[in-house]
């Protein structure tokens, strides 16, 4: 479970966000919102990659306002960011094991579950991260932190880039990890098509402050254009 309550954040002196209260329990909670409306500083707030100006936030038992972002993946939290989420120079299966927590013997099972969930990626396991495609990439950041055995995950626009076909590809793995691995999900998208499909709950912000937030199944399109502002 993780509970954000009355955040604000930003940049130095740059306020993005403001008073942000939701929370987030074993579900796909899908964030959307236009270019600029403050989805990735959300998201680098809860990883803690931004101080949290006034507010707080609760993962499970712990209150993380002040947590180092390192902390983060034994308190089962693993963040994808939007990019230069894999290292470039790595192959694919040094990738996934930077990416484990856990002893090398667990830490091969688990390598060995995620080829398993992204069979492309077990046939490129000896090539470097930076020629894989698009979608390939993404699949790998998703895997690398899975690796973490995470209990939430939170992903920033992991369809960017991608063409329709790997969208489907990448959002059915995201329900099948969500299904198989009991994993609640956080996922930031510009698709909002796409994220409707799969959410149980939308939050859409605007300007840095929540415009709606809703079950999935109540959301239609007109309620979507006015928050893009189109
Ligand atoms: N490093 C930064 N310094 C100052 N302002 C920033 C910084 N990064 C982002 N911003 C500003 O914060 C606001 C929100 O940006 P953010 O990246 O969170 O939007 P987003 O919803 O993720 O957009 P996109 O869909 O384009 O990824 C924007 O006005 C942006 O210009
Ligand atoms: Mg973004």
């Amino acid at each position: 479970m993780l509970k954000v309550d009355k955040v604000s954040s930003g940049y130095g002196d740059v306020k993005v966000l403001e008073n942000i209260s939701f929370t987030v329990d074993n579900e796909i909670f899908s964030i959307l919102g236009a270019n600029g409306a403050g989805k990735t500083t959300l998201l680098k707030t809860l990883a803690k990659l931004l101080p949290v100006n006034t507010g707080s936030i609760q993962l499970y038992d712990d209150v993380i306002t002040n947590t180092p972002a390192y902390d983060l993946p034994a308190k089962g939290l693993a963040y994808v960011p939007q990019e230069n989420n894999v290292f470039p120079d790595m192959s694919v299966a040094e990738n996934l094991s930077l990416g484990g927590l856990l002893d090398p013997l667990s830490r091969d099972k688990q390598q060995e579950e995620i080829y398993s969930l992204f069979p492309r990626l077990a046939d490129r396991k000896n090539q470097l991260a930076g020629s894989l495609s698009g979608g390939e990439g993404q699949m790998l950041a998703v895997g690398r932190a899975l690796m973490q055995n995470p209990k939430i995950i939170l992903l920033d626009e992991p369809s960017a880039g991608l063409s329709p076909k790997l969208v489907d590809a990448l959002f059915e793995k995201i329900q099948q990890i969500r299904q198989s691995r009991n994993v609640t999900i956080v996922l930031a998208e510009q698709n909002a098509a796409k994220a409707l499909e799969i959410a149980d709950r939308v939050l859409v912000l605007s300007l840095g402050k929540i415009f709606f937030l809703k079950p999935a199944k109540d959301l239609n399109t007109k309620s979507l254009k006015e928050a893009y502002h189109i």
